[in-house]
């Protein structure tokens, strides 16, 4: 699908900003797109951008590390430019400034002076002060600086520390700053961005999930005229919402495979039937592997052999479902934007089919046509499409999942006597944070089956029996996690309804490691 709309390139130069930059960008209301630095002529043309932003680096303008070539190409386009740390600096070179390593690194949170008049900045500021030009509360993250001036440009902001922290030469309309606007720490980093996208480009605020949706229904219909459509859904968000968007597309010409492989969590196959099917009116097969899946995991112990069994077997059972329906054309699939940026990154190329574990890459040669009808979408874009096509806040605001299921919550060997005990268990859990109000403060929350023997007194009788961790995070990305402080009483009600309802489980115990060094999942 592609947009026809007012857009904002972003080139990545590897900051681990760079996708906050776009997804600020959206929330303006404006497109936005992420490409490397090596982007070509062709493409760039093709994509026809109003603004350029340029991202921060974890890298050096001193090192040849970072491909700036491609900054003649962003000037040649004659439209603003935005250069954002490393951008700035790279941007500040190309035009005839000098940047040096500073003897220390400024990182955390610092305070700009917005000096002069500048259309980025002006009425910008936080602190209430006297003087027209106003203080701004940012995050700084940066070695370099930039010491002399590009010709043409002017200082429009500095700390004590940088003197040159932002930069700007109104007639050309490029800027820089040395400071993230796209960080929340950045109080008003948004109103900074929404200024440069919507008053210096001259982008209409014309992105939104309806125009998206109806966009998209319409290049759905065109594409897949009356051929039919094989989806492999798992319930999660991102298999729901295209299979959604794919339905009010084009109704039972999408057939969804759900397999059901005994690694669900409790009741999780009968709330994916009756909301999809019942409910929605989705066509799905249902798929019941739960023997084949415990059979090939049967002595297993090692993570990742797990992990592996279960992808592989999954192709196979949705390979062998697929085989039954007659005249499908296309498979579907759920990728989203951080996946499409992820393997471009990786070297792959943005059309490698999304390694999953739950709708892994298919087989060549069932040749089927790929179909990605949310791969422009950001996870909250996600969810608000969601929403909008009615899909159940349960399936569309639920915690992340993750592919391999309960058997990376069962340590060790995956035994279905142990994966009832984790269902229980994670199901007493769950629903007491659902009663506390605190399911939505919390990332990520679950149980974890520690198949170790640990003594207890159950009524006057000596127990030994197996051991449950619980797990609760909070995090903006998955890639670092803080722990939840779960309140004491909280605690002890949970671990005694656990210990008390759930057979052959004598202790529980709550994980208090953050990641890192610890990961989310235990395995
Ligand atoms: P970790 O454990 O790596 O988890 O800190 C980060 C996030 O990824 C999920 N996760 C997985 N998701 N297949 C998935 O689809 C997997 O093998 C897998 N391992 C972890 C995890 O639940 C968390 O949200």
């Amino acid at each position: 699908m592609s947009v026809n709309l007012d857009r904002i390139l972003i080139i990545d130069y590897g900051s681990q900003y760079t996708q906050l930059i776009a997804r600020r960008v959206r929330e303006v209301g404006i497109y936005s797109e992420i490409y490397p630095p090596n982007i070509s002529k062709e493409k760039m043309g093709d994509f026809r951008p109003s603004g350029v932003i340029l991202s921060g680096s974890p890298d050096s303008v001193s090192n040849d590390t970072v491909d700036v070539e491609g900054l003649p190409l962003f000037v040649a386009l004659g439209v603003p430019i935005l250069g954002i740390c490393f951008g700035m600096q790279s941007l500040a070179c190309y035009t005839g400034g000098e940047v040096e390593t500073s003897q220390e690194k400024e990182f955390g949170f610092a305070q700009v002076r917005a000096r002069g008049h500048s259309r980025l900045l002006e009425g910008i500021q936080d602190a209430t002060n006297e003087s027209k030009h106003g203080l701004l509360d940012v995050w700084m993250s940066h070695g370099d600086s930039v010491t002399k001036l590009p010709p043409g440009f002017k200082v429009i902001a500095s700390t004590l520390n940088t003197p040159i922290a932002g930069i700007a030469d109104e007639v050309r309309k490029f800027y820089g700053l040395q400071f993230h606007p796209e960080v929340t720490h950045t109080k008003r980093g948004k109103e900074i961005l929404e200024r440069f996208c919507v008053e210096i480009c001259g982008c209409a605020k014309s992105w939104s999930t309806e125009d998206f949706i109806k966009s998209s229904l319409r290049s759905i219909e065109g594409e897949i005229g009356t051929e039919k459509v094989l989806l492999g859904l798992s319930g999660g968000v991102d298999s729901s919402v295209a299979a959604s968007l794919l339905h009010k597309a084009i109704g039972d010409q999408l057939i969804c495979v759900f397999v059901d492989n005994g690694l669900l969590r409790l009741g999780e196959a009968e709330q994916v039937i009756n909301t999809f099917q019942e409910s929605m009116g989705l066509n799905i097969r249902f798929v019941n592997a739960q023997n084949e899946f415990l059979e090939a995991l049967a002595g297993v112990t090692d993570p990742e052999e797990k992990r592996k069994i279960i992808g592989k077997k999954f192709i196979e059972v949705f390979e062998r479902e697929s085989l039954t329906i007659a005249g499908v054309s296309w498979l579907a699939q759920g990728t989203i934007y951080p996946d499409v940026i992820e393997s471009a990154a990786d070297g792959a190329g943005s059309h490698v089919i999304k390694s999953h574990h739950n709708v892994g890459g298919l087989p060549e040669h069932m040749k089927l046509k790929l179909i990605e009808p949310l791969r422009l979408l950001f996870k909250d874009e996600v969810r608000k499409v969601g929403k909008e096509l009615g899909v159940p806040d349960d399936i569309v605001l639920r915690h992340p999942f993750p592919g391999p299921g309960l058997a990376v919550r069962v340590l060790g060997e995956v035994k279905s006597s142990y994966l009832e005990v984790l269902r229980e268990a994670d199901n007493i859990f769950i629903e007491e944070i659902r009663d506390a109000n605190l399911y939505h403060k919390i990332s990520q929350a679950f149980a974890v089956f520690l198949p170790i023997f640990s003594v207890g007194v159950k009524g006057d009788a000596r127990s030994y029996e197996h051991v449950i961790a619980l797990r609760a995070i909070t995090t903006d990305d998955f890639m670092t996690a803080e722990c939840v402080e779960l309140d004491q009483q909280f605690l002890e009600r949970v671990a005694a309804k656990i210990v008390n309802q759930v057979p052959n489980v004598s202790r529980v115990v709550y994980d208090v490691t953050s990641k890192p060094p610890g990961t989310i999942e235990w395995e």
